[in-house]
């Protein structure tokens, strides 16, 4: 009998999270109007290093938002990953725009920079790189791309809040970018997103399309077609506090994925480090072994001992909706896809839970 399962993630509130809702409550500040509003979007633009933040109510909508910003329209191509979580196409295919699919590097399992420069056409307007599981995409070529070409750039950083390059928050490289905030991310507001960019103009579209267009010449008055993805006091009281906790949960995700790498040395799998120069959150940890079929057996040998772990994410473009939409051969995602896997990651693991899992995964090589 399993006495206990290990999740892959799990939050840690504190306190002051708790006394944060309670405010909102006490004080009837509930919907998304409030102190709290104002105080996280400050604090999240002087953490991450950018002139703007509008929060919204969760990180796919922050994509939605963050095209239409970009100024992306209806047939305009925009690259893409496609070993990403499926809302980073989701989002380009909300606005009649065309995702179109890069492979990924073996080595970084991020986009691959010569791949986006072999899919640029004369329709494409924008790049979306992800910072795919925490470790950030080496900028210094992508962004050269996109002024070569002349094209926006757009960081899907859903699952990397604190993840560096040198000293640069991502999310502060392109020209805009979004966050989400769901429960299994390193910070989280229950569900939330943000929407950040140095250029006041793009805020201004944001703030204005999440508000459902309001013109703000006259009550009600209302010039374009907008949307209700405002976030809500309640959510922002959640993220204030996390965001006053982030350097510790970010120490605590360095440390676990230390003891990891440590213990799974000399197994037949390869434990997915950062790249020099860059500082990942590890918001998950991944491990790649060399075969499909010793990936699933892995998986449920640590389902057995009450270790949950995830698969690594299906390429897009092997999806019914966007399979048509697929430009040659994408192997390394395909690759990456089949054999990767998701080790539990929440700060409020153990040092015993890691080494229980680390030992459990060397049990399976014996
Ligand atoms: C890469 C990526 N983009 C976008 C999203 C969408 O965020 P949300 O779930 O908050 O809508 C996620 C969510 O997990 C994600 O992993």
């Amino acid at each position: 009998m399993i006495s206990r399962i290990i999740p892959v993630y799990e939050p840690v509130l504190s306190p002051s999270a708790r006394s944060n809702v309670l405010k909102c409550i006490d004080s009837n500040w509930i919907s998304s109007r409030g102190a709290f509003i104002d105080g996280f979007e400050s604090a999240f633009s002087e953490y991450i290093g950018v002139a703007h933040s509008a929060s919204v109510c969760n990180g796919t909508v922050a994509l939605h938002l963050a095209l239409l910003a970009a100024g992306i329209q209806s047939g305009d191509e925009v690259i893409v990953p496609t070993f990403t979580y499926i809302a980073s196409v989701n989002a380009i295919a909300y606005i009649g725009a065309k995702p179109v699919f890069v492979d990924s590097l073996e080595s970084t399992w991020q986009m691959d920079p010569s791949d986006v420069e072999r899919k640029i056409t004369s329709k494409t307007k924008a790049i979306m790189v992800v910072h795919l599981y925490g470790q950030p995409v080496e900028m210094g070529e992508i962004m050269s791309i996109a002024t070569r070409y002349g094209l926006k750039l757009i960081e899907d950083a859903a699952e990397a809040f604190g993840s560096r390059i040198g000293s640069k928050y991502v999310g502060s490289f392109g020209d805009v970018a979004t966050f989400s905030f769901f429960g299994n991310k390193t910070i989280t507001t229950g569900e939330g997103g943000m929407v950040v960019t140095n250029n006041p103009n793009i805020d201004a579209r944001i703030r204005k399309l999440k508000g459902q267009g309001l013109a703000g010449t006259r009550e009600y008055w209302h010039d374009e077609i907008g949307y209700n993805y405002r976030m809500t006091n309640i959510c922002a009281a959640i993220g204030l506090a996390q965001l006053e906790d982030a350097d510790e949960l970010l120490r605590r995700k360095r440390e676990i994925a230390l003891i990891y790498h440590k213990s799974l040395v000399g197994l037949p799998l390869k434990f997915f480090w950062e790249q020099q120069g860059s500082t990942s959150s590890f918001w998950m940890n991944c491990i790649v072994v060399d075969k499909p079929a010793v990936r699933d057996l892995l998986r449920i040998h640590l389902a057995n001992v009450g270790i949950e772990t995830r698969p690594t994410f299906y390429p897009a473009h092997t999806m019914p909706m966007y399979k048509s939409m697929a430009r040659g051969e994408y192997p390394v995602a395909v690759s990456l896809a089949e054999r990767g896997i998701n080790l539990p990651s929440s700060p409020a693991l153990s040092d015993e839970d890691v080494n229980y899992i680390s030992e459990n995964i060397r049990s399976y090589f014996k």
